[in-house]
């Protein structure tokens, strides 16, 4: 990982300097950029939020070799991890490689690692047209996340990515606060509920799954619920989209509490290791996803480096599942934290 790392530090030279701990400190207001929104307060927060966290060290029982599998949204994945959605290689990382190159790493590296590799959205259209020829080329395995358009381009791009072979659809309705879009003059907007329980209605009448990226408070995660999401994931975009927002890992309990048993849980922002993947778990997360970090590791390593970030991760999941006594993932609950 520090070879990869190394080199990736030169090649998203102005962009991002990789460093030691992604903790948005050194690019905060990098949007466009790798950084978070204004102070970084949101991205900071995530980071933050995880680091005040604590787990319980237990070592008497028998769970010396943890299974990590789990299965979600029909997919059997090797841990519960996910790359989270990223794109805008040209603007936010430098363009050191293509976009195609990038969701080919992201898709081809998770697929090969056993999880699963979301891609992004966003202008120009070569950057959801590389995520959904690189899930194409992975026989459909991967996540497109669409922007809440306005318009006819929401149904488009629902259509384009179906024809990819995706069984499973998101939207990040927190880009609805997307500097990067509002300078490019394209619209979107937050969603009402009544126009989102028709778009799932729509994905769900081809027999595939509709997941809600960008829900940090109970109230709307009930909302998902009654609109008939089938997930939601837990985030603030990162801290790209609202300075001064909590760090998801400060509202990730009550949040899967609200919820619990009746959709699937996704969190993001911040996560940097395997015991932080355990402590979302442990506060009520079926699965993660991590975003700059996969980034990283794909411009550096392409595939491979992808591939090679996912086992380092798993191996501290592993190392962090043995030492607090969680023999599978199921087994992960409150009782981890102190
Ligand atoms: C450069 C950049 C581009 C992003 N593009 C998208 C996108 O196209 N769609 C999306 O849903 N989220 C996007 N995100 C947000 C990520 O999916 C994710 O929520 C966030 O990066 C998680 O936080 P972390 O990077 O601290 O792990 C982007 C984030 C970054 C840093």
């Amino acid at each position: 990982m520090k070879e990869i790392n190394d080199k990736a530090r030169e090649m998203m030279k102005g962009y991002c300097r990789v460093c030691k701990v992604c903790d948005g400190r050194a690019c905060a207001g990098e949007v466009p950029g790798m950084g978070g929104l204004g102070t970084a307060s949101s991205f900071k927060s995530n980071v933050e939020a995880l680091e005040g966290i604590r787990v319980n060290m237990r070592l008497l029982h028998d769970a010396t070799e943890p299974d990590t599998s789990t299965s979600l949204l029909g997919y059997d994945m090797s841990m519960p991890v996910m790359a989270a959605p990223i794109g805008g290689i040209s603007f936010n990382m430098g363009g050191a490689i293509t976009e195609d190159a990038y969701t080919d790493a992201i898709v081809g590296g998770c697929k090969a690692a056993g999880v699963v590799g979301c891609v992004g959205d966003g202008v120009p259209p070569y950057i959801h047209e590389a995520g959904y020829a690189s899930i194409k080329k992975n026989d459909g395995l991967g996540i497109p996340f669409i922007k809440p358009w306005e318009g006819a381009e929401l149904d488009e791009k629902l259509e384009l990515a179906r024809a990819a072979g995706c069984t499973t659809f998101g939207m990040d309705v927190d880009a609805a606060g997307l500097i990067t879009l509002r300078k490019m003059g394209r619209p979107v907007s937050p969603k009402a509920p009544a126009e989102l329980a028709k778009i799932i209605e729509k994905v769900h009448s081809w027999g595939a799954r509709f997941v809600l990226k960008g829900i940090m408070t109970p109230d709307e995660a009930a909302l998902a619920v009654e609109v008939g999401a089938d997930a939601i994931v837990v985030s603030n975009h990162g801290g790209r989209v609202l300075d001064h927002t909590p760090g998801t890992a400060e509202v990730l309990q009550e949040v899967s509490e609200a919820v619990k048993g009746q959709l699937v849980v996704f969190v993001d922002g911040g996560i940097r290791t395997g015991v932080d993947v355990l402590k979302m778990l442990a506060l009520g997360a079926d699965a993660v996803m991590v975003g700059r970090p996969v980034s990283v590791a794909a411009v550096g390593g392409l595939q491979e480096g992808v591939e090679k970030y996912m086992e380092t991760l798993r191996g501290q999941l592993v190392g962090a599942m043995v030492l607090t006594g969680c023999k599978d993932i199921a087994s992960v609950d409150i009782n981890v934290l102190f």
